[in-house]
């Protein structure tokens, strides 16, 4: 099966869930407002990926927030976990570019990659953001990835 659905409703703000798709883990996350704030207050400039890597829109968007959640108020943030370096998990709510009282933002230990609350690359050794699979909405409790 290459399309999978999954019953979100169960995550609390301010966490994740990790499911397996294609072999591969993927984050769903339900972000709190003062990461997405944090995310939303990021120039481009600022960035080492200044690309979204969101299969569901243009190939050459901006790595804006807006341009990485899944819903308009950008609540929803699906990745996959996989480290873009060389393929390790990681951890959520790490590394030096985490959320307010440490909530939000990934590290990944294998070589010191940190991410930010919306996924993107910001320091270490690994080149490219979170990707974002193709994934929507089948209704406000279930996320359809692929
Ligand atoms: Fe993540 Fe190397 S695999 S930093």
């Amino acid at each position: 099966l290459s399309s999978i659905q999954v019953d979100v409703s169960s995550v609390q703000e301010g966490t994740q869930i990790t499911v397996k798709w294609l072999g591969k883990p993927v984050f769903l996350r339900l972000r709190t407002e003062a990461e997405i704030e944090q995310a939303r207050s990021v120039e481009i400039s600022e960035l080492v990926d200044q690309v979204a890597r969101n299969a569901n829109i243009d190939g050459a968007a901006p790595a804006t927030d807006e341009n990485r959640a899944l819903d308009e108020s950008g609540a929803w943030l699906v990745m996959m976990g996989v480290c873009t370096h060389l393929g390790c998990v990681p951890l959520s709510d790490a590394g030096d570019y985490v959320g307010p009282n440490g909530i939000g933002g990934w590290f990944c230990p294998c070589h010191g990659s940190h991410y930010d609350t919306a996924g993107r690359i910001r320091k270490g050794p690994a080149p490219q953001n979170l990707p974002v699979p193709t994934a929507s909405f089948v209704d406000e409790t279930t996320i359809k990835l692929g």
